[in-house]
């Protein structure tokens, strides 16, 4: 008793007044991997448990977590006890939990498992302005990180501490508009099986008109010189070296082109939009038309931008109060129909290949898609079909509930519905590349290419937050070796630009950094880019981001090498994958909270020798080095280099 009030009067004396609990701070500040934080529980709404030992206070997070905090320099100390929660049971969580103080590390939990004893920090805090609450998520995915900060306390010498957003930066463009003379941008290869019609649009920036021509072409192939349209249609198979020139006011350039027919399609990952990640079950034909328009009328299109792919939610929806998804879902023979928001999928497929882009739809090997409307299973033929006749070019098919027919999870019966389908695609007369959905069930990396897909998405669905992006685009690294031209993993579709899943759109949440990690992450993983924003509103940095020819040259580069890691340190990475040139695209990466100086070795990067670098983002040489290339990279950034041996 004597003792507390003793050391209350002394408080007082030098001034410190306080301790905040951390459960007093907003929490609605706090971002986390799964669920919400909670005051004095588990995340999963528990006494707070870490190894048999209960504590009746504190917060209850899951990683990946922050928090950022600001004290004002009026701080005295931290203290808490740490570990992962009891809840998860005989489950292994593994992370990490680091309190950073204005930029540096002032403690490391080191990684704690399920049933380690909780750990004790005690930080001093005197003149620290920001402090951030980090729980990372090890190196074995976030699943079971259910993470306790207990008896969690800040003990402040005077005023409170307050729990803040973390920063914003300004956006800032970096790729320069492109100049007035032809630069021809896109694929430079691109595949067709034998008699299949070719579509395929060249592509330039510079001023208008534009005139393409290109020597080479096979008998049989044609092309419109004023559009850049390939069309027509070659029977024998073989590769065709081509020089594809094109010509405006301002001057010409050339560059070649391969036209290649044979077995494979997709020959660069696929560069389009998809209406999910805006207008997911609010998706229309006038939304799509709108989208295809302003693909062509934003300039998006002219840096290679091609395919306009209706997601989920074309169908009937059979049970549905919505009179504009009820019908018939097929006719009498069998053929599958649209609702009432789609009254003409062959006008709607004819108008976006007007406009010399290609069109994608959507369906499931189940009886229904995710969405509950109709899909394609036990009428696969009938629905490959359908969509050729309509005139579709891309097909995403996703698993949904064939869960509930498949007899079990084999590898066998996860494989099966794809090869139904593939069959049923084969025997149609048009191109329809093949997109595997099934979140990455059984290792589909490992064979989605044997089943016929062009491209199988490797996760679960992305959200526009950094622990969605960089959760699911950093654990890409291992799957490279299953990459290839006509076969790709698909990270999942891009959350840049005005995103939402409809009706209510927002901006992406993601601040400008890290809306570029996600474009310098996904390009060197030769994902398909598939934009999944809201193509009428498109401003300047979303703009900025989709039209950056090097960056999108590393992307669709010929030889199709998806980019592996390199090094990873804490926060620090760095990706590469070698160009057909010759030369390396490099990734550097700060996942951290603080601007940091990121490293490229060479050696490591099996490049001897002077290099010459260039920076894509702003398509300017740096300089020639030898050794290893180091830059400072800000929170959640990235830079993308080319290296050139000299
Ligand atoms: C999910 C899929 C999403 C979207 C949605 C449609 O399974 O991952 O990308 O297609 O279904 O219902």
């Amino acid at each position: 008793m004597f003792g507390s009030s003793l050391l209350s009067m002394l408080c007082t004396f030098v001034g410190v007044s306080e301790e905040s609990p951390l459960g007093s701070l907003d929490l609605s500040k706090m971002r986390q991997g799964w669920g919400t934080p909670h005051v004095d529980q588990s995340v999963e709404g528990h006494p707070l448990t870490i190894a048999g030992r209960a504590f009746a206070t504190g917060v209850g997070t899951h990683a990946a977590s922050m928090l950022w905090v600001s004290l004002d320099e009026k701080a005295e100390r931290f203290e808490a006890w740490v570990g992962v929660d009891d809840e998860v049971g005989k489950s292994t969580g593994t992370v990490e939990f680091r309190v950073i103080g204005d930029g540096k590390d002032l403690w490391r939990s080191g990684v704690l498992k399920t049933g380690d004893a909780a750990k004790r920090v005690e930080v001093a805090l005197r003149g620290v302005k920001t402090m951030i609450l980090l729980v990372s998520a090890g190196t074995d995915g976030q699943d079971y990180d259910h993470a306790d900060w207990a008896e969690a306390k800040i003990v402040m010498q005077s005023g409170k501490p307050e729990a803040i957003e973390p920063p914003r930066e300004e956006a800032d463009v970096r790729t320069p508009k492109p100049g007035p003379k032809p630069r021809i941008t896109g694929p430079k290869v691109f595949g067709v099986r034998p008699g299949h019609p070719i579509l395929f649009r060249f592509t330039a920036t510079g001023t208008k008109p534009m005139r393409f021509e290109c020597t080479g072409l096979p008998p049989g192939a044609a092309l419109d010189a004023a559009t850049g349209q390939l069309s027509g249609k070659v029977s024998a198979p073989g590769e065709h070296r081509c020089t594809v020139t094109a010509t405006n006011a301002e001057g010409k350039a050339s560059r070649e082109f391969r036209l290649v027919i044979g077995s494979k399609i997709a020959l660069t990952p696929p560069l389009g939009w998809n209406s999910w990640n805006c207008f997911a079950a609010d998706v229309d034909d006038a939304k799509v038309r709108a989208a295809a328009q302003a693909m062509v009328s934003s300039g998006l299109a002219d840096h290679g931008w091609s395919n306009i792919n209706i997601d989920d939610c074309w169908e009937i929806k059979p049970g549905s109060d919505d009179a504009m998804l009820q019908g018939e879902p097929r006719d009498p023979d069998g053929m599958i129909n649209t609702n009432k928001k789609f009254p003409d999928m062959k006008a709607l497929c004819a108008h976006i290949h007007s406009l010399g882009l290609r069109a994608g739809l959507y369906s499931s090997p189940g009886p229904l898609t995710c969405a509950g409307f109709t899909a394609s299973y036990q009428f696969e033929e009938k629905d490959a079909q359908r969509w050729a006749q309509w005139g579709f070019d891309y097909v995403k098919y996703d698993w949904c509930s064939y869960g509930d027919i498949a007899k079990d999870d084999s590898l066998e019966e996860l494989q099966k519905p794809y090869r139904v389908m593939r069959a049923a695609l084969d025997k149609v007369d048009r191109d329809i590349v093949f997109s595997l959905c099934q979140y990455g069930m059984g290792k589909v990396w490992e064979w989605g290419a044997d089943v016929g897909g062009n491209c199988w998405r490797t996760t679960g669905d992305i959200v526009d937050t950094w622990d969605s992006m960089a959760g699911i685009g950093f654990a890409q690294n291992g799957h490279e070796v299953h990459a290839g031209p006509g076969h790709w993993n698909d990270p999942d579709m891009l959350v840049v630009g005005v995103v939402g899943w409809g009706p209510a759109l927002h901006p992406t949440r993601l601040t400008p950094n890290e809306q570029v990690t996600h474009i310098t992450l996904w390009s060197l993983l030769s994902s398909p880019l598939l934009i999944g924003c809201d193509m009428t509103k498109l401003d300047e940095f979303t703009l900025s981001l989709l039209t950056n020819d090097e960056v999108l040259d590393v992307s669709q580069d010929p030889l199709g090498k998806q980019a592996a890691r390199v090094f990873a340190e804490g926060d620090l990475e760095v990706w590469a994958r070698d160009l057909e040139d010759g030369s390396k695209a490099v990734g550097l990466f700060n996942r951290g909270e603080m601007e940091a100086d990121v490293t490229a070795d060479f050696a490591a990067l099996g490049r001897r020798g002077p290099q010459a670098v260039r920076d894509l983002w702003s398509q300017k040489d740096l300089a020639v080095v030898e050794g290893k290339f180091t830059t400072k990279i800000p929170r959640h950034g990235a830079a993308l280099v080319r290296l050139t041996r000299r």
